[in-house]
């Protein structure tokens, strides 16, 4: 894994609004939601970017936007450096082919009346050339093995298969036209503390022997850390932070990445008598009537007039740049500053 290649997806200012309307049969335009409202980030080749944020905040709008499940309502993604979003017919799908999605919930992503082989190998049948039809079998049963499942369960349904194994046929099926890129949505949230390392561990094999790169999606920021190589923290439509695990575990800058990293689970006793934790004021706005300027302020202990009044953009502070401080990322704070929420992690 690396973090300084090129840029194999450029995101920017991504805009995704939903619709809200009024009535039955003459609907009209009321408002919209804000689902994703001006995200800006790049994904480099062979790293893996994680994205978290609370409920809500649009980090599944953002995957399906990437895998174009939805069409932005502005914006651009560039892949290899074109713009897909204008894209349609042949040359749409050709880009489709390598930009795949892993679902959240394996439980109900894969159809309870198809058999592993046809949901792994369905793929081919929107994509021929990538696997003949007389080779799509053994194609499948390569990929129940490079997922650590007998390919003699080619015939299984999904409600023979645990959880942790279901991901994993999820994620057979995502490598199936040989991808480079693999969004993942909350791909393990759905399963037990025990399985959800296993799935991670798998994610980054096959990473390094497919040569993938990833958004990983989670609202946990502890699931994140060990994947990750830079993260970005997502708040009701808008990137927060975004910088290395480093920069973003030991040292936050925005307020509302400080609170969330204060209410991760600490294992060591003493680190966590140590540590503050950082409570929230009041819910989530609305993010079809988000706060005007800064998103966060509503529920931040440090907003002033100006935070009510200027959109923060996400840029590294000046005051950060100077000699190469460790907390030098960008931060979408108008008052952005170091504040240690969580002991470094002992090797
Ligand atoms: N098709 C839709 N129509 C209208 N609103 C939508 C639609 N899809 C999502 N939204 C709204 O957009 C916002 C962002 O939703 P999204 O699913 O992207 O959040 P999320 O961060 O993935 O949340 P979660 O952690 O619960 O999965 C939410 O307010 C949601 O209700
Ligand atoms: S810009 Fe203001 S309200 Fe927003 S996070 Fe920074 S201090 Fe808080
Ligand atoms: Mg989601």
């Amino acid at each position: 894994m690396s973090a300084d290649g090129e840029a194999i997806l450029e995101v920017r200012d991504l805009v995704k609004h939903y619709p809200l309307t009024q009535g039955i049969l003459f609907k009209k335009q009321v408002g919209a939601v804000r689902a994703v409202d001006g995200v800006s980030f790049d994904l480099r080749r062979g790293e893996t970017l994680g994205i978290v944020g609370e409920s809500g905040c649009g980090k599944s709008t953002v995957a399906k936007l990437l895998v174009n499940l939805e069409r932005p309502t502005a914006g651009e993604i560039r892949y290899k450096g074109e713009d897909i979003t204008r894209l349609s017919g042949r040359a749409l799908k050709a880009v489709r082919r390598n930009i795949q999605m892993v679902f959240q919930d394996p439980y109900t992503s894969l159809n309870p009346r198809m058999t592993v082989g046809d949901i792994i190998g369905e793929p081919y049948e929107i994509h021929p050339e990538v696997a003949p039809k007389g080779s799509r079998r053994q194609k499948v049963r390569e990929l129940l093995d490079v997922v650590g499942l007998n390919p003699e369960y080619i015939n299984r349904y999904p409600h023979q298969f645990s959880g942790g194994q279901r991901q994993r046929i999820g994620i057979a099926r995502g490598l199936a036209l040989r991808p480079e890129v693999i969004v993942a949505d909350e791909p393990v949230s759905a399963l037990d503390v025990s399985v959800q390392a296993q799935v991670v561990n798998l994610l980054e094999r096959l990473q390094n022997e497919f040569a993938l790169s990833y958004v990983f999606i989670a609202h946990d920021l502890s699931v994140v850390r060990h994947i990750s190589d830079r993260v970005a923290v997502m708040y009701l439509g808008r990137l927060a932070e975004i910088g290395t695990d480093t920069q973003i575990y030991e040292h936050p800058t925005h307020p509302y990445t400080q609170a969330l990293l204060s209410a991760v689970p600490v294992p060591d006793p003493g680190a966590r008598e140590r540590r503050e934790r950082i409570l929230l004021a009041g819910d989530v706005p609305s993010p079809a009537d988000p706060p005007s300027g800064c998103r966060f302020r509503t529920r931040c202990w440090k907003a002033r007039e100006k935070c009510a009044r200027v959109v923060p953009p996400l840029e590294v502070p000046e005051w950060f740049k100077e000699g190469a401080r460790p907390a030098a990322h960008p931060s979408a704070c108008h008052f952005a500053e170091e504040r240690s929420v969580v002991p470094p992690e002992e090797e």
